[in-house]
């Protein structure tokens, strides 16, 4: 695949997986919002196209696809990878940001009311994605995995169709990401100010890491797994 300003977005993440560090680099949505090509991302993003297109070039050499994989796995290893590598970490992460925001509110505060603001999206953005991850746990994921397993087209699901919790979580990923623009914008592109104390870094640093790592998450079930299963439900009835 040749990339241009015309590739969509999702597509250069999809094959050339090495190209999500330089994306997110450049602050270039590629979970989301990787239905546009890149040129309207780059717009969208305020970044000029060009040192982009260098960049993604420079890396396309060892552009091995270890995603490529997830293309063919069976539903069960991928929603079982998503899991282990994705839930559990955004859960433990959850937990570690929860702490050290506590901290950082409790001693900052006052003289930084960004602080409660950040608090305030941070408090929202985990329990809906402890919701979430309930949901994708307990219903779709097992629901795709009994859907690939059977032979047969399967009775309607008590949701009536598996399009409906697909689009749903879609919706939860789309409100996923406005907050962690939201978060990026209240953190200064998370830099602590020059007199933060180690707490606050480490608040910065932990948000930041959750940031990415949703990134990568969303991205593996908007742009593989979402289309799989809506592929083999349609072939399936
Ligand atoms: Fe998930
Ligand atoms: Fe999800």
């Amino acid at each position: 695949m040749v990339i241009t300003s015309e590739t969509v977005v999702r597509d250069i993440a999809v094959e050339y997986p090495a190209a999500i560090p330089v994306l997110e680099r450049f602050g270039i949505d590629y979970c989301c919002g990787g239905k546009h090509t890149l040129a309207e991302a780059c717009t969208k993003g305020d970044v000029s196209l060009a040192p982009v297109l260098d960049e993604l070039e420079r890396q396309r050499p060892d552009a091995i696809a270890p995603e490529a994989q997830w293309q063919k796995a069976p539903f069960k290893e991928m929603t079982d990878y998503i899991v282990r590598k994705h839930h559990d970490f955004t859960r433990e992460q959850i937990t570690l940001i929860g702490d050290l925001m506590k901290k950082v509110e409790r001693r900052h505060g006052t003289e930084h009311p960004e602080v409660i603001e950040i608090g305030k999206v941070f408090a929202m953005i985990s329990s809906e994605l402890t919701h979430h991850f309930f949901c994708e746990e307990n219903i779709l994921f097992p629901y795709i995995g009994k859907m690939e397993a059977s032979q047969q087209a399967m009775l309607p699901p008590v949701f009536g169709s598996v399009e409906q919790p697909i689009t749903r979580m879609m919706m939860d990923h789309d409100q996923a990401g406005e907050e962690l623009r939201e978060l990026r914008n209240l953190t200064n592109n998370y830099t602590p100010p020059p007199a933060a104390c180690t707490t606050w870094r480490a608040l910065y640093r932990a948000l930041e890491d959750l940031e990415l790592d949703l990134h990568q998450h969303i991205h593996l079930e908007n742009n593989i797994l979402f289309p799989r299963a809506l592929a083999l439900n349609n072939k399936k009835q």
